[in-house]
């Protein structure tokens, strides 16, 4: 199976009543690994693109919690797009996944969640060096 087949968009459970929408996610519920970092993306110019790199230890859960934006995902052989629009949706991406996220709508907030603290050494910013690790 590749890699890429790890990378999976499911729907988080809401707890919401009439008054409005709640989703939690705590310890290691709805997600498959403890939070130990959190970030979010957000006045994003539409025409820009973040991400373009792998990390070798973290794993990521990508949420918009408004507005939308896409996601490239590339294994090294195989490519996908993932579109997130909706704050139930999640996304999971396994470490040594190349992400690229794009098309970042107006109103985008886009929260990262990981399993590691942040540490630049394990970032690959460079895709091939990316393509012949993976390899
Ligand atoms: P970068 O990884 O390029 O952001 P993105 O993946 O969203 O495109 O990070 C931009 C800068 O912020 C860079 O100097 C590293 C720093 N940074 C941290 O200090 N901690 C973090 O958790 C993140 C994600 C970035």
């Amino acid at each position: 199976m590749r890699k890429i087949d790890d990378c999976k968009i499911f729907g988080l459970t809401q707890i919401g009543d009439e008054r409005g929408n709640l989703i939690v996610i705590e310890g290691k519920s709805q997600i498959p690994f403890e939070i130990k970092r959190l970030f979010y993306i957000f006045g994003t110019d539409s025409n820009a693109t973040r991400g373009e790199h792998a990390n070798i230890n973290s794993e990521f859960i990508m949420i918009c919690v408004s507005g939308s934006c896409k996601v490239r995902l590339f294994d090294g052989y195989a490519e996908s797009i993932m579109c997130l629009k909706s704050p139930d949706c999640a996304l999971y991406i396994p470490k040594m996944i190349w992400k690229e996220m794009f098309d970042f709508s107006k109103n985008c907030v886009l929260l990262v969640l990981s399993n590691m603290p942040y540490d630049a050494k394990e970032y690959i910013r460079d895709k091939n060096e990316y393509i012949n690790r993976n390899r």
